[in-house]
This record gives C-alpha cells, sequence and structure tokens, in this order.
C-alpha cells in the first residue's frame, strides 16, 4: 500500500472516479480527484501529489509542465493512449517522464468505428429520432450495403487492423490500407496497401486510425475531398486535426461528400466531456456541422466501456507502482522512447 504517493486525477469525471477508485485496491495511493482540466493555475493542485494524470485534451505545453514541475511532480500519467497533447521534448528536459496506456481496448474503438459507419450509412440515428415521433415513413432512409463497397484504412497499428479485419472479414468489403508498416496477417485476408494518395482517391469509405503527427495533420483537406470519389463516406475515431474541418464543410456543401461520421474535433478540448446543453457555443465550425443531416457526431466516446477504464485505471497505476519502486517501466509505457523509436 501507497498512501504516501498522491496522484493528481485531472478532468475526472464519475467514470474516471469509480474504475480508477476500483482499480487502486490494489495499490492504495491517495487519489486527488480534480474536475478542472490541467492548466498552468490548476497544475498547483497538485501541490503534494508526485504524479499528475491527464485525459486527451489536457494541452501539456512547457508552462504546465514547468508549473508541475514547481509543486513537486515528477510523473505525468496519461489514461490514454495518444500523446499528441504533450510537449515530450520540454518533459524529458525538465525531468518529468511521461507514462501512456498504449493499448487497453482497441475492441472498445474498432467496435464503435463500425457502430458510427453502420448507423451513418443506413441512418439509423435519423429513423430512431423519426419512430420516436411515431413516424414510420421510410422516405429519405435509404442506405448503402457494406458488401462490395471499397473501404480504406489510414491506419493499421491496432484498432485500424480489428476495422479492416471487420470490414473485408466480416462485411465483404474490398480494403485498401495506407500504413509504413505492413500486417502481413491483413494482407493474407485480402487487404491491399497502397500509397496514401491512391487510397484517398479510389476509396468510397475512409476510416482513419493513425496517430495525429506533422505528416497526418489534415490529412483530409480540400485537396483529398476534390480529389476523392463522388459520394465518400468518411469516419474519425482517431484525432480531430485529422480532418481540416472547415474544408469538410465546403465539401458537404459542394455534395461531394456523402457522409460523415466523427468521434473527434479538432477543437474538441474545452467542449468535449461537458454538458453545455444550457450553454451558448462560440465555435462556429463545430456549430455547422451539426447541422448537416448526414453528418453523425459524438463526443469521443469510443474509448467508452467497461473494459477500456478497467485497463486503463490498471495500467495507470501500475505504471505509477513501477516508477515509484525505481522498476524500469516497459518500454512501452514512456511515451520519449515511443517518440525516438
Ligand atoms: P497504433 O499505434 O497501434 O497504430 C497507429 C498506426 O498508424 C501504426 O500502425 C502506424 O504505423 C500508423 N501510422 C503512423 N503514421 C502514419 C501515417 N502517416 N499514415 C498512415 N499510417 C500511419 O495506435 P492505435 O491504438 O491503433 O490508435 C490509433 C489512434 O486512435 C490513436 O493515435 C488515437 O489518436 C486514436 N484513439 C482514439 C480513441 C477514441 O476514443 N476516439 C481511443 C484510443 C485511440
Amino acid at each position: 500500500m501507497n498512501p504516501a504517493i498522491g496522484i493528481a486525477i485531472y478532468g475526472t469525471r464519475m467514470y474516471d472516479r469509480q474504475s480508477l477508485s476500483t482499480a487502486n485496491a490494489a495499490h492504495g495511493f491517495s487519489l486527488q480527484f480534480i474536475e478542472a482540466p490541467l492548466t498552468a493555475l490548476s497544475a498547483k493542485l497538485a501541490a503534494g501529489c508526485q504524479v499528475a494524470c491527464v485525459f486527451v485534451n489536457d494541452a501539456v505545453d512547457r508552462p504546465v509542465l514547468e508549473a508541475l514541475g514547481q509543486v513537486g511532480v515528477n510523473l505525468l500519467a496519461l489514461r490514454c493512449a495518444g500523446y499528441n497533447n504533450v510537449d515530450l521534448a520540454a518533459a524529458e528536459e525538465l525531468g518529468i517522464v511521461v507514462v501512456r496506456v498504449p493499448a487497453y481496448s482497441p475492441h472498445a474503438v474498432s467496435e464503435f468505428t463500425i457502430g458510427l459507419l453502420l448507423s451513418l450509412d443506413r441512418k439509423i440515428h435519423r429513423a430512431w429520432a423519426r419512430v420516436r415521433e411515431n413516424n414510420f415513413a421510410l422516405d429519405g432512409l435509404v442506405g448503402r450495403n457494406l458488401h462490395g463497397r471499397v473501404a480504406g484504412v489510414v491506419g493499421t497499428g491496432q484498432i485500424g487492423a480489428l476495422v479492416a479485419r471487420a470490414l473485408r472479414a466480416g462485411f465483404g468489403c474490398e480494403v485498401l490500407a495506407a500504413d509504413p508498416i505492413v500486417d502481413q496477417e491483413l494482407v493474407d485476408i485480402g487487404v491491399r496497401y497502397v500509397e496514401r494518395d491512391v487510397l484517398l482517391r479510389e476509396a468510397e469509405i475512409i476510416t482513419l486510425h493513425c496517430p495525429l503527427t506533422p505528416d497526418t495533420r489534415h490529412l483530409i483537406d480540400a485537396r483529398a475531398l476534390s480529389a476523392a470519389r463522388p459520394g465518400l463516406v468518411i469516419v474519425n475515431t482517431s484525432r480531430g486535426a485529422l480532418i481540416d474541418s472547415a474544408a469538410l464543410i465546403d465539401a458537404l456543401k459542394q455534395r461531394q461528400v456523402a457522409g460523415v461520421a466523427l468521434d473527434v474535433y479538432e477543437q474538441e478540448a474545452g467542449i468535449f466531456f461537458d454538458d453545455l446543453s444550457s450553454e451558448i457555443i462560440d465555435d462556429d465550425v463545430l456549430q455547422r456541422l451539426l447541422t448537416f443531416p448526414n453528418v453523425l457526431m459524438t463526443g469521443h466516446q469510443a474509448f467508452l466501456t467497461e473494459e477500456a477504464l478497467a485497463a486503463i485505471a490498471q495500467t495507470t497505476l501500475q505504471s505509477v507502482e513501477d516508477f515509484a519502486a525505481g522498476r524500469p517501466l516497459p518500454t512501452r509505457v514512456i511515451a520519449a522512447q515511443v517518440r525516438a523509436a
């Protein structure tokens, strides 16, 4: 038991509190649940804690890391896989080790991706809204079969590989993939690796599963959208900035794109994960996206299963335990090493 080790858990929601408290029975850390996001100001709330624990939308830049360092934090634990929101170089310089949860449940995200695609394509969300109003008319609900369509999967890591497999082996799509690393097991079931530009040009459905890097930022931009097949369907459960939202709105207005399902959005920080139903939202791009009948949006929910939450909590607390005991952290959880790899 480690009551002397404090963990300041930023952006805490009810489900985080439950899963981390359950996992902490095996560790006995002193958990400080903080609803506010991590900022240079709220960093002070970590005073007395060795560890700060954050989620996807906390912008952990140099000033925030400096503020954490000043109150004695020497471990930053991301309870997510992506780490594009952290200035890793600054963390290294300040002697703050960064750990993440590289794999908690790729099934959670891949299954949600397929769910979004089916809902969008078969208009299930719109049908449900109608039926609740006793409107059983089918006009406007005509969908398309997945079977036989060309689906492009950008990024065939843990999540993308499961999506590619479901689309190929489950639904009988023709599947194109773009990833610098070829997954031979996918090739064996008929997935065809091509250059990213070829995929963007030839796919009827594009689903994004690569990390956000300088190379992938706005990979769906005005150029890609104008070169894409008419009737394109796009699904993004990875990171919002993979898509240029303004260019996407133009393409939707020009009827170039048949449908878009988004679990993530470029400017989601400060909006997602909160109930803003009584607020006025200033983000005109988000509000415009929500007006299209062929855009289906969820609030960064793809990870949210019981299994994933339990795995996130267990891995996060185990990393703290290993770090505190001076045990070498498994390479997979040191973000700085991941970056260098
Ligand atoms: P992973 O690291 O297993 O796979 C990423 C793949 O992308 C790798 O195979 C890599 O080679 C490939 N890749 C890297 N650069 C590329 C490029 N320029 N073009 C094409 N492929 C490229 O990651 P995993 O676990 O599959 O996660 C994928 C993404 O999903 C994460 O980066 C994260 O942003 C997002 N995610 C979203 C969640 C949600 O709740 N919506 C939850 C978990 C992850």
